[in-house]
C-alpha cells in the first residue's frame, strides 16, 4: 500500500511539474505575442503610415482628395458628414490629449486619475454618439445610393466599416471603464501609449498586458487604420484646407 501511494505521489509530482511546465511556457508565448502586438506593431504600423504617405504624396498627387461625392447626393451627405466629422474630430483631440500628456501634468493641474476617467467617459460618449449618429447616416448612403456607390471604391466602403468598428470598440469599452472608475486602468493605457512615443515598447506592453481585451482589441483595430491611412482617402486629414479661411470667395454657380 505504501508503494502505490508513494507510486501515486511521483505520478502526481510529476503531473503537476508537466503542467507547471506547460502553464509557464504558455505564458511565456503569451508575453512574446502581447511584446510583440503592443511593442512592436504600433511601429510597423506608423511607419507603414509615415512612409506611404510620403510616396504617395510624391507620385500620386492626382489621387490625394477627399473623393468628395457631394455633386452626386448633398442632403443625406450634409446630415451625415457633419454630425461624423465634429464627433470623430473631438474624439481624435480627446485621444491625443488624453492619451499624450503625462500624469505629472494633470496632477500638477488637480486633475485626478478618477476625474480623468469620468471626462473620458462622458466626453467620449458624448462626441462617440454624435459620430456614430452620423456614420449610420453615411454607411448607409454608401451602400445604397447607386450613383454614390458606383462611384466610389471599394476601400471607401472598407474605410468607413472600420471606423465604424472602431467606434463601437470605443463606446463598449466605456461599459467596461464603469468598472474601474478610480482610474487605474486608463493610467495603464496611458503609460502604454506613452512609452511607444518615448520609444520604450519593452515598458508600453508591459503597461497594457493586464488589460481588458476591448481596450486592446481598440488599440489593434487602430494600428489597423494607421496602416490603410496611405491607401485610403483618410490622406485628406494632412491637406486641411486653412487658406480657405482667409482667400476671398468664389461665385459657384449651380448650372
Ligand atoms: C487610431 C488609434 C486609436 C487608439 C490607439 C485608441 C485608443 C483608445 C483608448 C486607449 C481608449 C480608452 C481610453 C480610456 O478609457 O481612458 C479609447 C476609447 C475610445 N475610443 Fe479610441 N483609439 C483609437 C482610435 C479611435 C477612433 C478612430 C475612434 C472613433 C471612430 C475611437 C473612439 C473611441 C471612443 C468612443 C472611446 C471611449 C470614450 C473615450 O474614452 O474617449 N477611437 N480609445
Amino acid at each position: 500500500m505504501n508503494d502505490s501511494l508513494i507510486n501515486n505521489t511521483a505520478v502526481g509530482d510529476t503531473t503537476n511539474h508537466l503542467v507547471n511546465g506547460a502553464t509557464n511556457m504558455l505564458s511565456s508565448d503569451i508575453t512574446i505575442l502581447n511584446q510583440f502586438l503592443f511593442g512592436l506593431v504600433p511601429y510597423i504600423a506608423l511607419t507603414v503610415m509615415v512612409v506611404g504617405s510620403i510616396i504617395r504624396y510624391d507620385r500620386e498627387q492626382y489621387s490625394w482628395k477627399t473623393g468628395s461625392s457631394q455633386l452626386l447626393e448633398s442632403k443625406q451627405l450634409r446630415r451625415g458628414s457633419i454630425p461624423f466629422h465634429i464627433g470623430i474630430l473631438a474624439i481624435f483631440v480627446g485621444h491625443f490629449v488624453g492619451l499624450l500628456t503625462p500624469n505629472a501634468v494633470w496632477h500638477a493641474l488637480g486633475v485626478s486619475a478618477s476625474t480623468k476617467q469620468l471626462i473620458a467617459m462622458g466626453a467620449g460618449g458624448f462626441f462617440g454618439l454624435i459620430c456614430f449618429y452620423g456614420m449610420v447616416i453615411l454607411i448607409v448612403r454608401r451602400l445604397t445610393n447607386a450613383r454614390v456607390r458606383a462611384s466610389g471604391t471599394r476601400m471607401d466602403i472598407a474605410i468607413l466599416l472600420v471606423l465604424f468598428a472602431q467606434l463601437i470598440l470605443g463606446l463598449g469599452s466605456i461599459f467596461v471603464s464603469v468598472g474601474h472608475l478610480d482610474g487605474q486602468e486608463m493610467l495603464k493605457l496611458m503609460s502604454w501609449a506613452q512609452s511607444i512615443v518615448t520609444f520604450d515598447p519593452t515598458t508600453a506592453a508591459a503597461s497594457i498586458a493586464s488589460v481588458h481585451w476591448i481596450y486592446k482589441l481598440h488599440i489593434l483595430l487602430g494600428m489597423v487604420i494607421f496602416v490603410l491611412f496611405p491607401f485610403s482617402r483618410l490622406v485628406h486629414m494632412l491637406s486641411v484646407p486653412m487658406k480657405y479661411i482667409g482667400r476671398n470667395y468664389q461665385v459657384v454657380r449651380r448650372k
